[in-house]
This record gives structure tokens, C-alpha cells and sequence, in this order.
């Protein structure tokens, strides 16, 4: 508890420490009074956050509980902010009225899972507190509790909320904003600053690939007999599992590999040490070693598991407030796949 208490403490003094604006129109967590607060729905829906953690739990720790789904949850929150801002757009389905695909449809967003834990979350919660809670809140919550369970209880913080929930969404725009793996240091950094957040930050997120799984056409241009920097051994490795004809590649025979071969379902620094080791899967990860401008963060997080861990926290909250709606552009939706 007491370990809890301090990383709060750190999380709030990063908060205050962060910059209100960025000039483009996005909310970051200084400008919290913009909008966003820390325990929103009490008197409104007191139990709003208890719902949200028991639906993650349950679908990570229950029976037949999966710890894929809460890596699922946590990129459902970065590809959801990144595109239209963190206002649930990524949930929306196609419908029968609506002229284009949604953001869903699009191809970065294909091997999003996770959805059905935001389901039994928003139906619970429209349960207790009907048209209260917006599902762009119920997936930032996720991914915060997500980070929580898959890091053995060590990444903690209280996740600002207030969120309100778009109506528009569009597969054609996910793309230009979500970066791609074969992505260098310059349009890493560059897709991140569109967004208001900084190199560090991009650095510091995209230790989420310590858990979950990739699809082998996401890093199969850096396997032979393609050249790349990758550890030879993790190379072979996985050309033999993307080769195989197990059943994870399901009918479209593209398997799936963990990303983290040392710990593939916790939420640690050990991606720091495999950007190191050269043993990591996208151009993306291995560009944070190759560049001058990221390498020394790289090591310093490859070192310290601690320092890593509360600047995850603070950057979480930082890209929760990107492009956050109101009540102005936005509504409280009663089903999170639809507009209301
Ligand atoms: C820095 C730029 C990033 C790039 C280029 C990138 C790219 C990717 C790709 C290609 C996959 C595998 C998709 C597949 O083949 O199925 C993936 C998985 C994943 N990404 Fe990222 N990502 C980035 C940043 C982030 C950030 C900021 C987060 C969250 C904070 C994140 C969290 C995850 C997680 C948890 C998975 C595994 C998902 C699962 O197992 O379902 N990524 N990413």
C-alpha cells in the first residue's frame, strides 16, 4: 500500500510538472481544469471506476480470464486517442445508415480486441447509472487497469475523466494518425507531436510492447532473408513460428508471436532490454536504439524498472488528454457501438 501511495504522489507531481498547452488544440493533464477531473463520476456514479476495474478483471483473471485482452485494452486507448482524439470513436460498428467505415474497418485497427470487456463494462454501468458514464472514459479506465493487472499492481495512477464520446469516425483516417512499424525515429516523433506529446513520451509508451502478440506481416520485413538488425536467434525464431501452420494464425495464416519473448504477459522494462539486445519485433522498436535522440532514454528505462514505470503512468495520462470532447461536440453514449 505504501508503495501505491508514493507512486500516486510521483504521478500527481509529473501532472503538475506537465505543460497545460500545447498550442494545438489538444488538453493535456495540466489543463485538467479544461475539462478532464480526477474522480469525475463521484455523486454522479460513485461506483463508475469499481465497475470499469471489475470488468477488466474479470476478463483478465476470471475464469478462462486472458491476459491478451488487457494488452488489447491498452492499445484500444492509444489507437482510440490517436485518431479523432480519446472520445471512443474506435468503438463505433458499421451500421446499415452510416456512409463510410468507421475507424474499426481500418487496417491499423483489424487485430484491435478487447471490445466485448468495454461491452460488459458500459451495460454494468448503464445498469447502476444509466447515460452517466461515456464509453471514451470506460476505455481510458480500461487501459489505466489493464496497465494495473498486467503489471503486477505496480503501474498505478488515478486517470483524470469527463471524456465526452464523438460521432464521427472514419477508417480512412486511421492510417495518416496511428504510426506504422516500419516507422522510423522522424515519423515516430512526428506522429506523436501531432498529437502533444513529445519524443520522451513516444519512448516511454511504446513500452506497452512488453506484452501482448503481433501479427507476423507486421515485423516480417525485418526477417531474412531481409536485412535488419535483429539478434539472429530471435530472427530464426520467428521465422520458424511465423512459418508454422499452428492454429494461431486462425484461417488468414498470419500467426501470431509474443512480442516480449522474456516476459510476454507482464507489463515491465524488459522491452528496454530487448531494444538493447537488438531482440524486439518492429523497425519502429529497434529505431529507438538506432537514434541518438531516444537511445539514452532507452537504456536509462532498460535499467531502472521503477523510473519506467512512473513515467508510464504520467504519459498514459498525458495522451488521455488528446483531443478530448465536450459536451459541446460529444454526448454520454448508451451503447458504446453506437451513437445515440
Ligand atoms: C510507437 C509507435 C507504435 C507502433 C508503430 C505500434 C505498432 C504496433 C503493431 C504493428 C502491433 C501489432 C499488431 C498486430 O500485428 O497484431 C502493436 C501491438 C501492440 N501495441 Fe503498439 N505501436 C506503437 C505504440 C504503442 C503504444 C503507444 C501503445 C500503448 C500505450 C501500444 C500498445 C500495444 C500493445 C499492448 C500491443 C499488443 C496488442 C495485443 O496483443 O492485442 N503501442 N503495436
Amino acid at each position: 500500500m505504501a508503495s501505491m501511495a508514493a507512486n500516486k504522489l510521483v504521478v500527481f507531481v509529473l501532472l503538475a510538472l506537465l505543460g497545460s498547452s500545447n498550442g494545438d488544440g489538444y488538453t493535456s493533464p495540466g489543463s485538467i481544469a479544461g475539462g478532464l477531473t480526477v474522480g469525475h463520476y463521484k455523486g454522479t456514479c460513485d461506483r463508475a471506476e469499481e465497475i470499469v476495474r471489475d470488468a477488466v478483471k474479470n476478463a483478465i483473471r476470471g475464469g478462462g480470464g486472458d491476459r491478451g485482452v488487457g494488452a488489447g485494452l491498452i492499445r484500444l486507448f492509444f489507437h482510440d486517442c490517436f485518431v479523432q482524439g480519446c472520445d471512443a470513436s474506435v468503438l463505433l460498428d458499421p451500421t446499415p445508415a452510416s456512409a463510410a467505415a468507421p475507424e474499426k474497418a481500418g487496417i491499423p485497427n483489424l487485430s484491435l480486441r478487447g471490445f466485448e470487456v468495454i461491452d460488459a463494462a458500459k451495460a454494468a454501468l448503464e445498469g447502476e447509472c444509466p447515460g452517466v458514464v461515456s464509453c471514451a472514459d470506460v476505455v481510458a479506465f480500461a487501459g489505466r487497469d489493464a496497465a494495473y493487472l498486467l503489471s503486477g499492481n505496480k503501474v498505478y495512477f488515478d486517470m483524470p475523466a469527463g471524456r465526452y464520446d464523438g460521432r464521427v469516425s472514419l477508417a480512412s483516417e486511421t492510417l495518416p494518425n496511428l504510426p506504422p512499424p516500419f516507422a522510423g525515429v522522424d515519423r515516430l516523433k512526428q506522429m506523436f507531436a501531432a498529437k502533444g506529446l513529445d519524443t520522451d513520451d513516444m519512448v516511454t509508451l511504446s513500452g506497452a510492447h512488453s506484452i501482448g502478440v503481433a501479427h507476423c506481416s507486421s515485423f516480417s520485413d525485418r526477417l531474412p532473408p531481409n536485412a535488419s538488425d535483429m539478434d539472429p536467434e530471435l530472427a530464426a525464431s520467428l521465422q520458424q513460428q511465423c512459418s508454422s501452420s499452428s492454429s494461431n494464425g486462425g484461417a488468414s495464416g498470419d500467426n501470431t508471436v509474443a512480442q516480449d519473448v522474456e516476459t510476454p504477459d507482464k507489463l515491465d522494462n524488459k522491452y528496454y532490454r530487448n531494444v538493447v539486445s537488438h531482440r524486439v519485433l518492429f523497425k519502429s522498436d529497434a529505431a529507438l536504439l538506432a537514434s541518438p535522440e531516444t537511445r539514452s532514454l532507452v537504456s536509462s528505462y532498460a535499467e531502472s524498472q521503477r523510473q519506467w514505470e512512473e513515467k508510464f503512468a504520467a504519459a498514459m495520462v498525458k495522451m488521455g488528454g488528446v483531443g478530448v470532447k465536450t459536451a459541446a461536440d460529444g454526448e454520454i453514449r448508451r451503447q458504446c457501438r453506437f451513437v445515440n
